[in-house]
């Protein structure tokens, strides 16, 4: 990447912008109150705002590697705090991704130094689901569904939270759980079952 041309290619960015209104950066400046909290996979074709037609303002957003809620990482759960807590956000999305890279890792036996505590929480993941994911004959369709359990898992790892706890009785905040396929562009709703998730779980995780 040629980053001379980013400077320049933000100076045009910013007389489109200005051009459809004036007042865009002045508004823009006065701070942001986004309705929707994303956490996603770090991979560069998985380009959170623009996939979803969001503009800047829009969605608050968390990405690494594999989409991951881990409870005890500080970055993660700083964010859904603060993102929950106190810009009120009203839905959390945890968006997977076919193809995804951190996922494929975790299927295969190498030891990837810094990365494998990282990997080893979808790797708890395939253990949980193992019975269903062995089952899958196809390699193919057994990594896809990996990505979409692993997906399910960060969202019932949010619904372990507090913050979430909290926000959904006080004004139904919810968690939803998306893939998106590289391969065609297309963002698809795992529709998981927040609210049977969260009745299951809170039996053990509740803490509010
Ligand atoms: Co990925």
């Amino acid at each position: 990447m040629d980053l001379e041309t980013v400077f320049e290619k933000n100076k045009s960015w910013i007389a489109e912008r200005l051009s459809t209104d004036p007042d865009y950066f002045t508004t823009l400046g006065k701070g942001q109150s986004p309705e929707l909290l994303y956490i996603g996979c770090s991979d560069s074709r998985v380009t959170a705002e623009e996939l979803m037609g969001a503009g800047p303002g829009e969605v608050f957003v968390h990405r690494n590697i594999a989409n991951m809620v881990i409870s005890i990482d500080l970055n993660a759960m700083s964010v859904v705090n603060y993102a929950v807590d106190y810009l009120k956000v009203q839905q959390i999305v945890v968006c997977g991704h076919y193809g995804c890279g951190g996922v494929k890792a975790a299927m295969q036996s190498a030891d990837l130094g810094i990365l494998n505590p990282w990997l080893r929480n979808i790797r708890d993941v395939y253990r949980i689901h193992r019975e269903e994911l062995n089952a899958i004959k196809e390699e193919q369709k057994k990594y896809d569904r990996l990505v979409e359990l692993n997906v399910k898992e960060q969202c019932v790892n949010l619904i372990k939270t507090a913050a979430v706890q909290k926000a959904y009785r006080d004004r139904g905040l919810k968690v939803y759980g998306w893939v998106f396929d590289v391969h065609k562009g297309k963002l698809i709703d795992l529709k998981i079952d927040f609210e049977g998730y969260l009745e299951d779980i809170m039996e053990i995780y509740h803490l509010d």
